[in-house]
């Protein structure tokens, strides 16, 4: 033996040691190989999965799609987006390396998945988007290294666990958008002082309770608190300034009262705020110090008050969204000259004063809604400056001068809506015909000049009442394909109204009363996108001024009733962006139809505008 050993060189030895490694290795491979195609099986190959083939190589398996492997062996499955519809077997836990498994966005039913206690290096597990029922388990804790959980979207009901505080590994915890129906463990949940995120919004079956202070004395390293529509009550404690990390926050949608705490605008890393549709009240806290503040939401509250200086020295800010408030006083001037800005919506305050004039003279403005205030003084002329505009909302002011004529040329402008105003002159000229243009609303000012011959193929609703419009209804009104409604009524136009009209197969509103119009109404020939419609609008009344009132009260009752209808073409898309087109903007989109009830299992966003031009949705799917 002695000698056995003297002459075997350290070389052999290790040569030999890795042949055995490499004969072991080849045999966990092809074990591992077995299983996953196991799993193919037991999954029915569903259309991805049915990629996985058998072969002879031991490490092929590693390459398949979903599959990760390190030192040759299965330590990460990404099955998420696979169509699997079955239940999680437990031989998947014989993959003995693996770390992480996600699952999320199949169609998987039954109850949480306990069989994935025995994959015992297990450290992420995303189960999110599935059709998971029942409650969380109360042994949940077995999964100790667990790092990463995510259990989102999911039919789970009943009370969250307390289990759940005790995986005291845990960084991340989404919990949001289930049926939870009972308790959550805010105490326990506190314990996980390694939280970075935490995801509880969206379970608004929840019982309710107040805001935790245990989260703010012990969560240090939070970046990520969303509770949004958890059934909160009470006051926001003062201690919030506390979680120093914090980069998001959002505690919209709770039934919230008392003022807003000083201390959240001293949190330094602070980028996204977002606490709107609740009740609170008073003033916004003045002293602003969180410079890292890119999106500001507080809209929906009883705020008072005014705007804060402060706001104007947030260069990093992009979005400020305060509408359904009482706020009063001016605008900062400042804030129009914010270098990042790009969405202003202010609308329905009893804000003041003159506009800040260099609004979109600096920053890529996009989205600009002021409207239902008591704003004077002209629009800000720049607001097109950097091309990006495609909305201008300020209904319902009391704004004087002209539309600004960078808005000739605004190539991205879907809506102009500036009704109920006094503002005058002509309508710059190249506005009609911006390739996007959806919706001009001008009613009540004191407009002038002649109707466009030609007008974008999008518009769909111009909206001129009141105003001081003159000359003819042009013929080429013919070629304005996409038009529904025209209100044109009290103007000063004159002429007759053109045949041409009578191509117009989605018109719905004709408003031609209270003009100067004369002779006879066309007639829909007896031929064919689409004249059916017309026999409707053709109801005329022909006054002896020479006046010609055309109202179709019929299709005027469709057309109140499509606008009342949420439910009008409009689709839900996971995570993607819709393009904004008409229907969207005539859809009137409430929260309750962009984030699914966890009904369909499924989270959605849809970041589009509601009929009005309001942007809805893009606060809603931050979690992931
Ligand atoms: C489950 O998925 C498999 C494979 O995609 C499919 O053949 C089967 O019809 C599905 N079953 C159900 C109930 O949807
Ligand atoms: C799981 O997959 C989904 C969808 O691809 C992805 O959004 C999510 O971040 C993944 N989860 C983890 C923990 O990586
Ligand atoms: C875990 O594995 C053991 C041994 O393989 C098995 O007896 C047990 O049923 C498994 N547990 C679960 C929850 O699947
Ligand atoms: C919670 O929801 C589950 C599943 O729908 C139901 O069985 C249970 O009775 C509910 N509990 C309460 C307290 O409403
Ligand atoms: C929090 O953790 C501490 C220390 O592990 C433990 O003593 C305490 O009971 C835990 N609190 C809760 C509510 O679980
Ligand atoms: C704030 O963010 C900076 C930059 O990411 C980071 O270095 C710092 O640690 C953060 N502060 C806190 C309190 O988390
Ligand atoms: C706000 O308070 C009013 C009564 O003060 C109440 O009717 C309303 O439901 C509350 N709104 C929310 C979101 O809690
Ligand atoms: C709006 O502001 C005006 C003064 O600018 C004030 O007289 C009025 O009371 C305010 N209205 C509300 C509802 O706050
Ligand atoms: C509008 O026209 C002006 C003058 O021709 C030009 O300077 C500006 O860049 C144009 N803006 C856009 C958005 O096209
Ligand atoms: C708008 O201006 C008119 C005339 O100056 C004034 O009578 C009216 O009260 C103002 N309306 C608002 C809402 O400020
Ligand atoms: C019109 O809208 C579409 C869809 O949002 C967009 O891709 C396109 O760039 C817009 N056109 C212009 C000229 O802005
Ligand atoms: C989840 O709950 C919703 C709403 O209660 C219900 O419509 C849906 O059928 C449930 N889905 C599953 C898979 O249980």
């Amino acid at each position: 033996m002695v000698e056995l050993t003297s002459r075997a060189h350290p070389v052999h030895l290790f040569f030999f040691f890795s042949l055995f490694l490499q004969a072991q290795g080849q045999q966990l491979q092809a074990n591992e190989q077995t299983i996953l195609l196991r799993l193919k099986q037991y999954w029915n190959s569903p259309p991805l999965i049915d990629q996985w083939a058998a072969s002879n190589t031991p490490d092929a398996h590693c390459s398949w799609p979903g599959v990760t492997c390190t030192g040759g062996s299965v330590t990460e499955l990404d099955l998420s987006n696979m169509n699997i519809n079955s239940t999680t077997p437990s031989f998947l836990c014989e993959l003995g390396n693996l770390k992480k498994l996600n699952l999320s966005n199949n169609n998987i039913p039954g109850g949480f998945p306990s069989v994935l206690y025995n994959c015992s290096k297990l450290n992420y597990l995303d189960i999110s988007q599935n059709f998971f029922v029942g409650p969380l388990p109360s042994d949940i804790d077995r999964m100790a290294n667990l790092q990463y959980l995510s259990v989102a979207a999911n039919n789970f009901s009943f009370d969250i666990p307390p289990a759940i505080g005790r995986l005291s590994q845990l960084r991340y915890l989404r919990l949001y958008q289930c049926q939870f129906n009972g308790t959550y463990p805010a105490e326990e949940i506190a314990n996980l002082s390694n939280l970075v995120v935490l995801e509880l919004a969206y379970n608004m079956k929840l019982i309710p309770s107040s805001f935790p202070m245990s989260f703010t004395t012990k969560l240090k390293k939070l970046t990520s608190l969303w509770m949004t529509n958890m059934n909160l009550m009470g006051q926001i404690p003062e201690t919030i300034g506390n979680l120093e990390s914090l980069q998001l926050l959002d505690l919209s949608r709770n039934r919230l009262t008392g003022k807003i705490p000083s201390s959240i605008f001293t949190l330094k890393n602070l980028s996204s705020l977002y606490i709107f549709g609740t009740n609170l009240s008073g003033e916004i806290p003045q002293k602003i110090e969180s410079l890292e503040l890119e999106s500001i939401d507080l809209s929906e509250n009883k705020l008072t008050g005014s705007i804060p200086e402060g706001f104007g020295e947030l260069n990093k800010l992009q979005s400020l969204v305060l509408m359904f408030n009482q706020l009063s006083g001016i605008i900062p001037e400042s804030l129009g000259r914010l270098p990042a800005l790009t969405d202003v919506r202010l609308f329905s305050n009893n804000l003041s004063g003159v506009l800040p004039p260099d609004f979109g003279r600096f920053s890529p403005l996009e989205d600009f809604e002021v409207d239902n205030n008591q704003f004077t003084g002209p629009l800000p002329e720049n607001l097109c400056f950097a091309g990006k505009l495609v909305g201008v909302v300020a209904n319902n002011n009391n704004l004087t001068g002209k539309l600004p004529e960078s808005l000739g040329n605004c190539s991205g402008l879907i809506i102009v809506s500036v009704s109920n105003n006094r503002l005058s002159g002509k309508v710059p000229g190249g506005l009609w015909t911006l390739f996007n243009m959806s919706i001009v609303q001008l009613k009540n000012n004191d407009f002038s000049g002649d109707l466009p011959d030609r007008i974008s193929s999008k518009l769909s609703r111009i909206e001129i009442s009141n105003n001081l419009f003159s000359g003819n209804i042009p013929a080429s009104m013919g070629t304005w394909k996409n038009l529904k409604v025209l209100d044109a009524s009290n103007n000063i136009l004159s002429g007759s109204i053109p045949y041409e009209i009578t191509n117009l197969s989605l018109l719905d509103t004709l408003l031609l009363d209270r003009n100067n119009l004369s002779g006879n109404l066309p007639e829909s020939g007896s031929s064919s996108k689409s004249s059916k419609n017309l026999l409707f609008i053709i109801l005329a009344a022909v006054f002896a001024s020479s006046t010609v009132m055309v109202v179709c009260t019929f299709m005027l009752k469709v057309y109140r009733n499509s606008r009342r209808d949420t439910g009008y073409a409009w689709k839900l898309t996971p995570f993607h962006k819709l393009d904004f087109t008409e229907p969207h903007i005539l859809s009137g989109l409430t929260e309750q139809n962009v984030v699914g009830s966890g009904g369909s299992g499924k989270v959605y966003k849809v970041p589009i505008y509601h009929w009005q031009g309001r942007c809805v949705a893009n606060r809603l799917t931050r979690g992931t």
